[in-house]
């Protein structure tokens, strides 16, 4: 679905523009946003809303064709719930709506005319945004391995969002920006729903190796031996039980100036966790593929920076390797070195996250970081505290990470893909305490998802850091199973103030 952005004046009309659709908004209580009345030339709107043929209720449609004074061949009303009051869940089940309304209509362009700058405590770019996502979500196709894939239906291709020729500009720039991050999600959805057996860590590799030709960004993918000189022995354990041979990928964006420090992004890309040894029971172990989510926003994000050409120099690292059981594979109770130096007692074989990614936040000290960002599947004890709405984010709490969350958190907001804060504190630490190494992998039930973040934090010390724990976040289970994308929203508005 193409989205393209065209002023609208007293001069040039939507009631005068050509096209297969024209959709106006409703209010519940019977009356017509203002481009419907601007439509509604003959009256006929008017009379259909009046009529009870639609509630105006937030996502309601109801399609006429053949529409007295409109040029466009069919109007699309849509439901914006109470009038002057449209809020954020309103203005998204409408254009979700309209979106699905699209799928099944004998047009294949359309106009929508909605009051883009009318959302309660959201900006007109929030609006386009939205709508940009709700069509690019609405066309989404998983059916990419199936055999006998959906046929292809008809529906709605090009999109015009009609915009006042004052905010042409502005608009114009805020649908680039959606469609980049819409690409961003793509990206970071197919990768996710892709079984372990085809998103491998090479494949994972090849894919930031297709995004740095395409977008001319530096990368460098590291494998075993090269891993090994670095004495990544805490990733390299993780990697021991499997066959498949594991990457270390590093992505360059360097659109900022040459000496500013970059902002770096680490993902966790466990392409399957099977918990090695220490083995996940049967039931939902195939929602493991999705443990190289944090790697797949990674590359969503930098999918979606590099399309913007945003001003910021930005670095993406990825480990990336399977977790499997084998008479090769680590065992509860070995004890391993991580790059720091620092020793590891893995009582755990199934905590193998924090054991790739302190490695990877251990080699991201080399670029001088204005701040490092890890993002990862992490902990089902996130999804204990927080469920699915907001990914978890933890940071030391001092007057530069205190900034550093304030801005993720606001990102998050900005992009309706929200994260809510949990303690990073020195009581934790206690609970990782082990009698024969210098840390424990695991530190008991009791807010795992805080020590797990602890545990990252002992490979932090050299610079500002956040991490991300996405476990309730990045996909869906049940009849929706499917990635979701997040959190490519929250950290491109992050990535895009930071290079304000
Ligand atoms: N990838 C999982 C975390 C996870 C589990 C995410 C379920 C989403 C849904 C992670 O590697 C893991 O297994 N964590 C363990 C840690 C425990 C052994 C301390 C967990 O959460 O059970
Ligand atoms: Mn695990
Ligand atoms: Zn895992």
């Amino acid at each position: 679905m193409d989205f393209s952005t065209k002023p609208f004046d007293a001069k040039n009309t939507i009631a005068a523009a050509k096209s297969g659709c024209v959709v106006v908004g409703v209010f519940d209580n019977q009356k017509l946003s203002q481009a419907a009345q601007a439509l509604d030339k003959k009256g006929d709107i008017a009379a259909a809303v009046k009529s009870g043929d639609i509630s105006g209720k937030p996502g309601t449609t109801l399609l006429m064709r053949g529409v007295d004074g409109v040029a466009a061949e069919r109007v699309l009303l849509v439901g914006l719930g109470k009038e002057g009051e449209t809020s954020e869940k309103d203005f998204t089940a409408a254009v979700q709506a309209v979106a699905k309304a699209f799928s099944t209509l004998g047009a294949a362009d359309a106009i929508m005319a909605l009051p883009f700058d009318g959302v309660k405590n959201r900006d007109t770019a929030w609006a386009l945004r939205a709508a940009v996502l709700a069509g690019r979500e609405s066309v989404f196709r998983t059916d990419g391995l199936k055999s006998q894939k959906e046929p292809a239906k008809g529906g709605v291709k090009k999109v015009v969002l009609a915009v006042a020729p004052a905010e042409a500009s502005a608009a114009k720039e805020a649908v680039a920006q959606a469609v980049a991050v819409a690409n961003g999600m793509e990206l970071t959805k197919t990768l996710g729903n892709l079984p372990g057996n085809v998103a491998t860590p090479t494949y994972l590799a090849n894919t930031a190796k297709k995004l740095a030709k395409e977008f001319k960004l530096q990368v460098e993918v590291l494998d075993r031996k090269q891993i090994e000189a670095l004495k990544m022995g805490s990733f390299l354990s993780v990697t021991a039980g499997t066959d498949e041979p594991p990457k270390f990928i590093v992505l360059k964006h360097m659109g900022g100036k040459a000496k500013d420090a970059p902002v770096v992004l680490v993902g966790k890309g466990i392409t399957f966790d099977s918990g090695g040894i220490s083995l996940k029971p049967g039931a939902s172990m195939d929602e493991m593929k999705y443990d190289m989510c944090g790697a797949g926003s990674v590359l969503g994000t930098f999918r979606a920076i590099a399309e913007m050409k945003l001003k910021l120099n930005v670095i993406g690292v990825i480990a990336a390797c399977e977790n499997m059981p084998s008479g090769r594979a680590t065992k509860p109770g070995d004890i391993v070195t991580s790059m720091s130096g620092q020793t590891i007692e893995i009582l755990n074989t199934d905590a193998e996250g924090r054991l790739i990614l302190c490695d990877a936040l251990t080699y991201v000290e080399r670029f001088k970081p204005a701040a490092v960002v890890d993002i990862a599947t992490l902990t089902g004890a996130c999804i204990t505290s927080l469920g699915h709405h907001n990914t978890g984010l933890f940071t030391r709490h001092d007057e530069a990470h205190d900034k550093l969350a304030e801005e993720l958190l606001a990102a998050g907001k900005q992009a309706s893909d929200t994260a809510w804060r949990m303690p990073v504190e020195d009581v934790y630490q206690e609970q990782l305490k082990s009698n024969f190494a210098d840390v424990a992998n695991i530190g008991g039930t009791a807010g795992g998802s805080i020590t797990a973040a602890c545990f990252l934090e002992r490979f932090t010390k050299k610079y500002t850091w956040a991490h991300l724990d996405i476990a309730g976040t990045a996909w869906k289970s049940g009849a929706a199973k499917g990635a979701t994308g997040r959190p490519v929203g929250l950290l491109t508005s992050f990535l895009i103030n930071r290079a304000k």
